[in-house]
């Protein structure tokens, strides 16, 4: 029991702020990096947002913009919404909040709860359209008198607030230990608060963006230019347009997640962890595990914060139908990704060999894992393939070429696709020339696919 619950509090907004951080155990599949979660949904409105809500309106009391009545308007995604109306329960203000249609039912239920009114507005129209949710709050907060707009995407008062807690809690939770920080970004707000403290106090801290495939974020980071968005499920991250909180130089490295891999591990984290949360979290968790795989090491700590509660998702992501509905429970073969998923467990993902592999090797892991061909990566890149056939007519004509290197029977290499396209590429690809294509994600080469694994997924459909 937390220390600071020994004593009775004069109202719920004391308990905001000093949520737990707790370790994951089966989900982390045993790497050897420990991986720790900040589990925001600990808080009274189940959410990060709590800490904003609060600091957002009382800089507004302070600076005599919001007086007693007044209104208090956003475009919030829902949490913020709560936030906001628990501050305004309690000091006795009235809200209204406008939201994009592809938000959960329970979202808009429990924010009408607190007495808040909710409009909801077409999640499919670009950010400067009247009617994005965004503007529509903006043009409310700008013609209601005594309104003021909550506006986190842009209010400073929303990274200061994590500047002031989460990052110190972070800090004192680990004891200074903290190494990686693992978080989505939907304002901002948290990354940029939390990691500039935390940067502060230790500059080699580095800071890992998980981004929904189909937010700009991640593109816009590597390139500087923003792509089209496309539509994606998981709510409250991600974005079309860069937030005015977002500060992404704070940023060191970005990995784009789709809604599977963030829904699935959500799920696992309840069923596994016992940690109900959202499928942000769950994104952030796919993200976190997957660095402490690759890092290894057990100096290391690597925390990733789970933004809200699941609760507000059980007729999305805790349901089955829905799921279901959304091809997303099931292996599917729609993407790279999908037939990469539902490749035979026994065979790991990708077996390969270096230009200077002695063809012995090569073909005693080609009859080891049963495969006919295995591409040639030097330094990341596929530089050449090599195949059973050609090996084993050119030992069978000379058998002195056993002990030389693959290179120098190597055919042309295979090509290399990234793993969110439609999994029709592949098909295309995979022709006479093409037995197999090497599948990219996150910039690294992490898998193969071959006629064999597409065949196979047709029969087991029919
Ligand atoms: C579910 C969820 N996850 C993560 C975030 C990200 O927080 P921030 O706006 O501080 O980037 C939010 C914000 O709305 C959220 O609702």
């Amino acid at each position: 029991m937390s220390a600071r619950f020994l004593e009775p509090l004069e109202n719920v907004l004391a308990t905001i702020g000093w949520t737990p951080l707790i370790r994951l155990n089966k989900v982390a599949g045993g790497a050897a990096t420990p991986v720790y979660a900040k589990c925001e949904f600990f808080g009274p409105g189940g959410s990060v947002k709590d800490r904003i809500g609060l600091a957002i309106i009382e800089k507004a009391e302070r600076e005599g913009r919001l007086k007693a009545g007044g209104l208090i308007v956003e475009a919030t995604s829902g949490n913020t919404g709560v936030a906001l109306a628990t501050v305004a329960a309690i000091k006795g203000y009235r809200c209204v909040f406008t939201m994009p249609d592809k938000m959960s039912q329970e979202k808009v239920r429990l924010l009408k709860a607190f007495g808040a009114e909710v409009i909801i507005t077409p999640t499919a129209v670009p950010p400067d359209h009247p009617d994005h949710y965004t503007q529509l709050a903006k043009r409310i907060a700008e013609e209601t008198p005594g309104a003021i707009l909550a506006d986190q995407f842009y209010n400073p008062a929303n990274p200061e607030a994590h500047y002031a807690t989460t990052g110190p809690e972070l800090w004192e939770q680990t004891r200074g230990h903290i190494t990686h920080m693992v978080l989505g970004a939907g304002t901002g707000g948290t990354l940029t608060g939390a990691a500039r403290y935390l940067k502060e106090r230790k500059a080699k801290i580095r800071v890992i963006l998980g981004d929904p495939v189909g937010s700009i974020l991640r593109d816009y980071f590597y390139t500087g230019t923003k792509p089209e968005g496309h539509p994606y499920k998981v709510e409250g991250i991600g974005s079309d347009k860069i937030p005015g909180t977002l500060d992404l130089s704070l940023v060191d490295e970005t990995v784009a997640v789709s809604d599977r891999e963030a829904f699935l591990m959500g799920r696992r984290l309840t069923r596994e962890e016992g940690l109900f949360a959202g499928g942000s979290s769950g994104l952030v968790v796919h993200v976190a595990v997957q660095l402490a795989q690759r890092l290894g090491d057990p100096d290391a700590l690597i925390v990733c914060v789970l933004a809200d509660t699941g609760e507000r998702y059980l007729s999305k992501m805790y349901s089955d139908e829905w799921m279901r509905e959304n091809r997303l429970l099931e292996p599917e073969a729609g993407t790279v990704e999908g037939l990469l998923q539902v490749k035979d467990g026994a065979t790991p993902p990708l077996v390969s060999v270096e230009p200077a592999t002695p063809v012995r090797v090569a073909l005693s892991l080609i009859t080891a894992h049963d495969v006919s061909q295995l591409p040639v990566l030097a330094e990341g890149d596929c530089v050449g393939s090599v195949s059973e056939a050609t090996l084993m007519s050119r030992v069978i004509d000379d058998p002195s070429v056993l002990e030389g290197p693959v290179e120098s029977l190597m055919e042309p290499p295979f090509p290399v696709i990234d793993s969110h396209l439609d999994a029709a590429t592949v098909m295309r690809l995979l022709s006479r020339q093409n037995p197999a294509v090497l599948v990219r994600r996150d910039g690294r080469i992490v898998g193969i696919i071959t006629r064999y694994d597409v065949v196979r997924t047709i029969t087991s459909r029919t």
